[in-house]
């Protein structure tokens, strides 16, 4: 068996309510002044459940300009807020584009490195700032990964940035966080969540360990995600999402994603897709020409999601795609490259920015080649 290191949050909490244990981390780890990155709908919540500011000996700074998918800018920004407020501890509520630039800003304060010098694997110096993240999506799973993506202004490409110091101190996954999400929003960031479980268990990376995660994860969305969408208030709904976007973030850092999210990126990048969205129309396709190159495991998910056994493999595993498409379906999320105005002409530029994205192609169980990317792109349009 090969050899693998997991390295989550030194405090996984997890839990309906849970989030009322996250301020007395932040008083053990004894801060007295944290900037909170969040987003603007959460402010009257997060304002009240806080209150009064100071009770625990903490003065608290919120910001909530993060709108989408964060930039350097975004972070400079960000940075020079908590610099000059003095911030000892950053913390974010909110998606993944909340929790990616909280990450960053903690990795960078107090240092002398700048965005475009850590790009990349493992070069992060250190890390002196008190890190916390608390998801508000059933999505990236990012409160317990060591990812953290940007748009780089220079070629508005999607820049990964991975390093052990940007898995946070303290993690907390209450599922009520997630009670007033959008049915669109809880529909995309859900699959996302399901692309990692599959991306992960399907890896040419794949562990036992970081396995029992995402299949896991693989039977709580598919059991729990049209639920989530259509009756955003039910609680062993939310928590089942939770847990099952948990487990498919703790397989992020071990083992990563592959070429779904790869050949999502670009449509991200060029054509700002949202991540989940642009994931939901890639995934079927991506799944049906791996499907030789890992049959047994897509037979598992595909079992696990649900499908009945037939006597050939590919069977059940093909089970499981149409299970994908249907949940696609049930959730009103997109199918087609086309309703975001891509034409055919468009495909060869996508495929030569997907190809660039070797770090996450190298872990995909069928090799992905030019050609292979332009057929995927083209059953996707
Ligand atoms: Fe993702």
């Amino acid at each position: 068996m090969e050899i693998i290191t997991l390295r989550n949050p030194a405090r996984i909490v997890f839990g309906p309510k849970s989030f009322n244990l996250f301020i007395d981390d932040c008083a053990v780890a004894g801060l007295k002044r944290i900037l909170i990155v969040t987003i603007p709908e959460l402010l009257p919540l997060l304002e009240s459940r806080l209150e009064p500011p100071g009770s625990a000996g903490l003065t608290i700074r919120f910001d909530s300009s993060i709108r989408q998918e964060p930039s350097y800018d975004d972070v400079y920004r960000i940075l020079d807020e908590a610099d000059s407020f003095g911030a000892e501890g950053i913390v974010g509520i909110g998606g993944g584009s909340v929790l990616d630039t909280a990450k960053i800003v903690a990795a960078l304060l107090g240092g002398t490195q700048k965005i475009h010098e850590v790009v990349g694997n493992n070069l992060i110096h250190q890390r002196s700032c008190y890190l916390a993240c608390l998801p508000t999506t059933s999505g990236t799973g990012s409160e317990v990964s060591p990812n953290s993506i940007l748009i780089d202004p220079v070629d508005s490409g999607k820049k990964g940035i991975i390093s052990p110091q940007l898995v946070p101190d303290y993690a907390c996954i209450d599922p009520e966080l997630t009670v007033g999400v959008p049915p669109a929003v809880t529909a995309s960031t859900g699959m996302d969540a399901l692309t990692h479980c599959i991306e992960a268990y399907t890896n040419r990376f794949a562990h036992p360990v970081t396995d029992i995660h995402a299949l896991e994860g693989c039977r709580l969305i598919a059991g729990s995600l049209k639920r989530a969408v259509e009756r955003g208030g039910d609680i062993e709904a939310r928590t089942h999402m939770a847990l099952g976007s948990l487990y498919g973030g703790m397989c992020l850092g071990p083992v990563n994603t592959a070429a779904v999210h790869a050949l999502a990126y670009p449509l991200g990048s060029v054509y700002r897709i949202p991540h989940g969205l642009s994931n939901t129309i890639m995934l079927p396709h991506v799944m049906r020409y791996n499907l030789p190159g890992s049959l047994k495991k897509y037979e598992q998910i595909a079992l696990a999601m649900g499908a009945e056994k037939r006597s050939d493999p590919a069977e059940t595993a093909l089970e499981g795609i149409k299970i994908i498409e249907q949940l696609i379906r049930d959730c009103n999320l997109p199918v087609h490259l086309s309703e975001y105005g891509i034409r055919e002409q468009e495909i060869d530029s996508l495929v030569e920015e997907a190809l660039k994205i070797q770090r996450l192609l190298k872990n995909n169980p069928r090799e992905i080649t030019a050609g292979a990317a332009r057929e995927i792109y083209l059953g996707a349009l």
